[in-house]
């Protein structure tokens, strides 16, 4: 067979022959699976990426600075109630999408199933995507328009989260302005750099990570039917953070004003140990560095305390012109069901190998600048992302009857109420 004799060459070329382990036990359309299967990889870039495990070497960061930044209890009245009603008036004039990250596993809070399925225990029992489903509606209804809602799945939770949406009638919002698209996958590695076996005719894949946004948002035609919507400003956040404030208007106000082709929301961080990534200046770019990469200079580093809490604008304009360009992976190690060497499956309970990971902040230095707003963290983010203890579901919980309770208070005493 001419095809399998060319890949072959071309894995032993790479040092990854042993994908073919099991070849001879496989039937003709198994075969045929494993083919396809290898034929997806970028052998040439899995190459630079395992050298690149193996001399466990970190990227050289220098000229670091703090990002300027404002702050949302410094506005006046008057600056406030401005950047609402514009806010307010781009939404209503349709120039406002919202893009919701999904696709991720969500392993650290241990529930099974999509992360937005999950009942954080509010007395209504509602699950995080019902939360945002109804805010979103609550705004729709408030501005008279449509807010298209974009959801980014991947392949392990893509049908259950469809289904879910289904279950639940869409949550009363508008099924026709939901958009679920895909993310692509990547293989995974195991410790020494070489392609895994799921089965013995398949690949062992995951999800890109995140940063698999703007492509896939690309190619499954999101952005072109944004546009024809007359799109300007993408707001995205993370599907774990119950205290979202989707596309905020004042935040949207904010950023059209600045008019950066980032906007984003931060908050200070609650002690340098704490697992969030940070904004900074690298060479004078936009950046964030992920907690797991920064250095122990750099977390206690007082000018990179301001946390990034994944909330931002992107100009639809910014997105399109980043969508192809090429980005970093990240190793993320992991515990990966594979096959031992005589076919067996394995489950390991300790990490065996790493899963690749895009992170979409690394196109931020592409940005010239970015309009950095930092929130009070008690009333905008509640991420839920630890079974107990910090940043769990109980934590969310408390801070949000807490805001209600707050919210109720004003309304009594006829400020702007629940
Ligand atoms: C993330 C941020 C971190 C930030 C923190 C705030 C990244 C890489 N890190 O950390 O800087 O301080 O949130 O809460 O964004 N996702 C996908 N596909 C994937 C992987 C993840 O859609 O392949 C989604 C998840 O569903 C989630 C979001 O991306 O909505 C964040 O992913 P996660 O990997 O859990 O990052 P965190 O550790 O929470």
């Amino acid at each position: 067979m001419e095809r399998f004799s060319k890949i072959k060459q071309e894995l032993a070329h790479y040092d990854q022959e042993q994908v073919l382990a099991f070849w001879e036990e496989l039937s003709e359309q198994e075969q045929h699976h494993l083919l396809d299967d290898i034929e997806r990889v970028n052998l040439a870039e899995i190459s630079i990426i395992s050298r690149k495990l193996l001399s466990n070497h970190s990227p050289e960061r220098n000229n670091i600075r703090g990002v300027p930044y404002d702050k949302l209890e410094d506005f006046t009245e008057t600056q406030l109630h401005r950047y609402k009603e514009r806010g307010l008036e781009l939404i209503r004039r349709g120039r406002v999408a919202v893009v919701l990250l999904a696709g991720g596993q969500g392993t650290r809070l241990g529930h099974e199933g999509p992360k937005g399925t999950f009942d954080i225990g509010l007395p209504g029992h509602e699950s995080l995507f019902e939360l945002q489903a109804k805010a979103l509606l609550k705004l729709c209804k408030k501005t008279g328009c449509r807010i298209p809602w974009y959801i980014m799945t991947s392949p392990a939770n893509d049908w259950d989260t469809k289904d879910f949406f289904k279950k639940h009638g869409y949550f009363g919002f508008y099924p026709d302005d939901i958009m679920f698209f895909l993310q692509d996958t990547v293989p995974t590695l195991n410790s020494a750099g070489k392609l895994m076996l799921k089965t013995k005719s398949s690949l062992s894949r995951s999800p890109n990570g995140n940063g698999g946004v703007f492509p896939a948002l690309k190619s499954s035609g999101a952005l072109d039917d944004m546009e024809q919507r007359g799109v300007k400003w993408l707001f995205q956040y993370n599907v774990d953070n119950a205290m979202i404030k989707l596309a905020d208007p004042v935040f949207v106000g904010y950023a059209e004003e600045k008019d950066s082709p980032i906007a984003t929301k931060s908050a200070s961080k609650r002690n340098p140990e704490e697992k969030v990534g940070v904004f900074c200046l690298i060479e004078g770019r936009p950046a964030v560095i992920e907690y797991s990469e920064l250095t122990k200079e750099e977390s206690g580093n007082p000018e990179m305390m301001n946390a990034h809490i994944s909330i931002h604008l992107f100009k639809l304009d910014f997105v399109k012109a980043v969508a192809d360009q090429p980005m970093p992976y990240h190793l993320a190690s992991k515990a990966i069901p594979t096959l031992d060497e005589r076919g067996e499956e394995v489950k390991p309970s300790e990490p065996n190998g790493y899963k690749l990971e895009q992170f979409y902040f690394d196109l931020f230095p592409e940005a010239e600048s970015i309009a950095v707003l930092q929130v009070p963290r008690e009333k905008e983010f509640a991420p839920v992302k630890n079974k107990s203890g910090e940043d769990s579901a109980e934590t969310a919980r408390a801070m949000i009857l807490s805001n209600a309770n707050q919210d109720q208070i004003r309304y009594r005493l006829g400020g702007e109420g629940l």
